[in-house]
């Protein structure tokens, strides 16, 4: 009886240690411990021993059975994790998984593609604050208080509204000498207040960009949000002219979209030009048809759908401009005599959206990855 218990014990160990799944260790749980299992069999013959065997043998055997259960449990939760982690058939030729990395999201890559444009042409790259006075952003720029020229711009007005001059931060002390002038704090509603900032600091001739984060006041909808970024642009010098304008804003649409571009420059009105400029770009989507033909009915003729990017008209609204307006000059205590200037304004959420066919500028700030990681 206790040759056959040893050999039990070798011959058991070894098949479980060597056991690959759960299966094949839940066969051997049966073959050994089971109802007609081997080792059961030989507790059952203990009863057929003398008293003397029975004191002897029965206690081994059955802390071999203990030992036996345990090596089970240990092994079969071992099994069990390994298949869990998929640790049991480890194919060392597959690729690796790829590990999530960031990216830059749409916007600050167009930016950026902007700025390169733009610093090839031998312009610099300006910033200013976010929260701006209201000389800045409106007096400054001909835009006066009470002016309907304002309701352009729907403002974010900050509540506690301390004093600033000239970009620096003051204290309300009732006798500011500057008071004639509203030094009111808001979010700035465009980049233009950088404008005067710059010519504050700087003389001509220079030629600056300035990317930035606006704000307006407005009901959300397609094309509108509350934040939102601009690109802005002056040039300033002895003899800058609109032929410049064009020349620069035509070169920059043609980098940016990788092919020559017709644009067109119609009147509008800014109060901070003169004269003013709504510059339009051949739609990009149909090339300036306002069709675009379509192959796909049942006998394959030739369709002409309306252009849903350009509206029909062949051309999309691009960006505000014109020449800088003496006024503007006489705030940043230039010599309108002496000097002038171009000045341009652009949506740069409404660039990308025309570039990469995006139809909403809320999915800009919608957080959704499924939209973000496509670019
Ligand atoms: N600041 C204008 C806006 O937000 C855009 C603009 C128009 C800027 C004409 C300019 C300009 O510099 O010349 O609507």
């Amino acid at each position: 009886m206790e040759i056959r218990i040893e050999e039990l014990k070798k011959q058991s160990f070894k098949l479980i240690e060597e056991a690959k799944d759960l299966k094949t260790l839940e066969n051997l749980r049966v073959r050994y411990l089971g109802r007609k299992g081997e080792l059961t069999a030989v507790l059952r013959d203990l009863k057929n021993l003398s008293l003397e065997d029975k004191r002897k043998i029965g206690p081994a055997a059955q802390k071999f059975r203990q030992e036996l259960e345990d090596f089970f449990d240990s092994v079969a939760s071992k099994l069990a994790s390994a298949a869990s982690s998929g640790k049991t058939s480890i194919d060392v030729t597959m690729p690796g998984r790829k590990i999530a990395v960031g990216h830059l999201h749409l916007l600050t890559m167009v930016e950026k593609e902007i700025r390169d444009i733009f610093k090839a042409m031998n312009f610099s790259v300006v910033d200013g604050p976010e929260v701006e006075s209201e000389y800045y952003n409106f007096d400054a720029l001909n835009i006066p208080q009470n002016h309907p020229a304002r309701d352009m711009w729907d403002t974010f007005w900050l509540q506690d509204n301390q004093n600033v001059a000239n970009g620096k931060w003051q204290m309300a002390n009732g006798n500011d000498k500057l008071s004639a002038i509203s030094h009111r704090l808001l979010l700035r509603t465009h980049t233009s207040p950088v404008q005067i900032r710059y010519m504050e600091m700087h003389k001509p001739p220079f030629q600056i960009i300035v990317p930035g984060k606006v704000f307006r006041f407005e009901a959300t909808d397609a094309s509108h949000e509350t934040n939102f970024y601009q690109v802005e642009g002056l040039m300033v010098g002895k003899d800058v002219s609109l032929a410049n304008l064009k020349f620069v804003i035509r070169e920059f649409f043609k980098r940016l979209f990788d092919k020559k571009i017709n644009i067109r420059l119609r009147p509008s009105y800014f109060p901070f030009v003169e004269p003013g400029l709504e510059v339009d770009v051949q739609c990009v989507k149909c090339g300036g048809k306002g069709l675009i033909s379509q192959s796909g009915t049942a006998d394959s003729a030739k369709r002409n759908l309306g252009c849903n990017i350009c509206k029909n008209s062949g051309w999309l609204e691009i960006m505000g401009a014109g020449m800088v307006h003496p006024r503007v000059f006489e705030a940043a205590h230039y010599n309108p005599e002496e000097y002038q200037g171009f000045a341009f304004g652009l949506g740069l959420e409404r660039i990308a959206m025309i570039k990469y066919g995006i139809p909403d500028i809320r999915l800009f700030y919608s957080g959704d990855l499924r939209f973000i990681n496509q670019f």
